[in-house]
């Protein structure tokens, strides 16, 4: 059979005019399912071409093709069945202990034009970078099987979702994927001729030679995590791991989708989404952006201390944000599932996540304990007397390192989160009434304020920081600036970015839609480095205020970071919060301040003329107030 390629996915390069696409073999390969879009079988061709796998197969997402995949993984010893009687339909996979997060180091924006990358991302030429890229797939899934998972981002169907196709050699990647993404036929057959989508291509980039056997984690040193934004291509080589390789997620869901976003008028975020009903039962949806390592998940599955508020979830990581035709600002999450971080969840940190894992969970670099069950740093208070650990090695608690690698992970459907809220599948998505930034500051940022505007909003998200922790590279306590959280995700230019959130806030002022911006701090340290708010559940009390204020029922006093809680606004009783406490919380010393808006103009300074005028003259009238504050 021969084939001439001659329609592309939206905007990917085109072949040369006469290019013809010999498959590798013709026979063995499993057909396209009837009615696939020409482009995508193209697509497919012309990969398999280049990469050579002994077989194709198109997932259909059905629960027997998981089935399968997960008896082959057990088969080749990339997964472990857990004992069934704890964790039924459960699994635990150790990768390499080299391919055990996301490289940012390695992770590229290949965009037309540097400036289009930004200071804050890895830019290469995207011509250069595909002359790199191809030797390295040339060959690369010899010996393997090729898997092609159509996925929409979003519920099927959604005008809010996205479409995409990801090839990838690793039966791992394909289960992950079915569990995060809506994944398989149906996504497939929403891909007409007119329908944009996105090809992802992965490979661990580990061929077989005849007779070599394979390895449980194949993957390869050189690791290269490609974004093509201006043609809306992925391709990522060398891990399967995580975000590295389940491409739908940070690659899609945030890098291309932020650029789509950007020429479509919307916001793709790294935030959290919860629905949440007040005692008077009023509804309120809430996005929220925090860095890595601020406990997101844990506040997706908040359960409030404070009487009578309940907080459902919708999503944990990622949000697109969409103005309605109704005005008002409307969000989905993408996911289907969560890729949650495993150490420190515990029964006082999030019940509810563990709840969620109680089956049907692959968990990836925790500890296998003697009863065939997990464990992880966190999970009790003792560890048991002995684990395997992550790396397959016996471990006692006198051994001196985690048994659970710091980025051990579950991955696990989002509907078996018993905190879900009915509506989280809304196609229409839901209103957003309030958006979070927060940070993990042990100093200057009170434990909340409410911005003054829209615009002071978009400042405070773009100046958003945290304090190294002595897990993170650099110098313990020095500020981080992760703008939005989004300092690995966005696939532009940060400073058009801002610009970005502030004209769609002027589109929505408009309308009437716009969501009340706040800042949140639940990690502020008194003098004797102790934290001074009991965070978790108690963080309830600072969202009631927050959607007291939506409702025009709490009340703030000003300040020069904005709107802080007036006495007695927030509710604390039962909290263990001294008097003492409470002020340090909200204490604004402007000389820090001061300090910290000379770092922030630092920073800003990396980004060149290209920083909105609007965020300069913020932080022109945050130093006049800060200034004013100190005589
Ligand atoms: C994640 C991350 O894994 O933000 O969600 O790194
Ligand atoms: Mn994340």
């Amino acid at each position: 059979m021969t084939m001439t390629a001659d329609r592309t996915p939206a905007g990917t390069a085109a072949p040369a005019e006469d290019e013809v696409y010999e498959p590798v073999h013709d026979s063995s390969w499993a057909l396209a399912p009837e009615g696939t879009d020409q482009r995508v079988i193209d697509w497919v061709e012309k990969m398999a071409h280049l990469t050579t796998p002994d077989t194709v197969v198109w997932c259909d997402g059905s629960r027997r093709e998981q089935d399968e995949l997960l008896r082959l993984l057990v088969s080749h010893g990339t997964l472990t069945r857990l004992n069934a009687e704890h964790r039924p339909y459960s699994f635990l996979a150790r990768s390499h202990p080299d391919d055990v997060a996301r490289v940012e180091a390695r992770t590229f924006i290949c965009s037309e034009k540097e400036e289009d990358a930004g200071p804050s991302n890895n830019w290469h030429d995207p011509a250069d970078m595909r002359e790199t890229l191809t030797p390295l797939f040339d060959g690369c899934m010899r010996g393997r099987t090729m898997y092609v998972v159509p996925f929409s981002m979003g519920p099927l169907g959604s005008p809010l979702a996205r479409l995409g196709v990801q090839i990838t050699d690793s039966p791992y990647v394909v289960v992950s994927m079915g569990i995060m993404t809506r994944m398989g036929s149906a996504a497939l057959r929403l891909i007409g001729p007119d329908t944009e989508w996105v090809p992802a291509m992965h490979s661990v980039g580990a061929p077989l030679e005849p007779g070599q056997e394979d390895v449980p984690w194949p993957c390869n040193d050189t690791k290269y995590i490609t974004h093509f934004p201006e043609t809306r291509e992925i391709w990522s080589y060398g891990s399967a791991y995580g975000g590295n390789a389940i491409l739908a997620k940070k690659a899609f869901a945030l890098r291309i989708a932020s650029v789509i976003a950007r020429d479509e008028g919307w916001l793709a975020e790294h935030m959290l989404l919860l629905k949440v009903t007040n005692p008077r039962g009023r509804v309120f949806h809430v996005a929220a952006a925090f860095p890595s390592a601020c406990g997101k998940t844990n506040f997706a599955m908040l359960k409030p201390t404070i009487p009578g508020w309940k907080v459902e979830t919708i999503g944990d990581d990622i949000a697109w944000l969409a103005p309605g035709a109704d005005g008002k600002l409307r969000a989905i999450n993408p996911e289907a599932g969560i890729f949650g971080v495993a150490p420190g969840t515990g029964p006082g940190t999030n019940a509810t996540a563990l709840e969620s894992l109680w089956g049907n969970t692959i968990f990836t670099n925790v500890a296998l304990r003697d009863d065939g069950d997990i464990w992880w740093e966190g999970l009790t208070d003792k560890a048991p007397d002995h684990l395997i650990d992550w790396t397959g090695k016996h471990w006692t608690p006198d051994s001196g390192r985690p048994a659970a690698h710091p980025n051990s992970r579950f991955t696990v459907a989002a509907s078996q989160i018993p905190s879900i809220s009915d509506d989280w599948e809304d196609p229409r998505g839901v209103v957003i009434d309030a958006i979070i930034f927060g940070g993990r500051r042990a100093t200057n940022v009170p434990l909340v304020a409410e911005a003054r505007d829209w615009e002071h909003g978009v400042f405070v998200g773009a100046t958003v920081s945290s304090e190294r922790t002595a897990a993170a590279e650099g110098t313990v306590g020095e500020l981080r600036r992760d703008p939005f959280a989004m300092l690995p995700f966005c696939g532009y230019n940060m400073a058009d970015y801002w610009q970005h959130w502030l004209d769609v806030g002027a589109g929505l002022r408009a309308t009437g839609g716009l969501p009340r911006v706040f800042q949140v701090n639940w990690f502020r340290k008194g003098e004797d480095g102790r934290y001074l708010w009991p965070g978790f559940g108690d963080n309830g009390r600072v969202l009631a205020w927050i959607l007291d204020r939506v409702e025009g029922k709490a009340a703030a006093v000003e300040s020069p970071v904005g709107w802080l809680p007036a006495p007695g606004a927030i509710d604390l009783d039962g909290a263990d919060v001294s008097d003492a406490d409470w002020q340090e919380l909200f204490r604004i010393d402007p000389e820090a301040h001061l300090a910290e808006a000379d770092d922030a103009e630092a920073f800003f300074s990396g980004f060149g003329d290209k920083v909105p005028a609007e965020l300069r003259s913020q932080l022109d009238e945050l130093r006049t107030r800060m200034r004013a504050a100190q005589s």
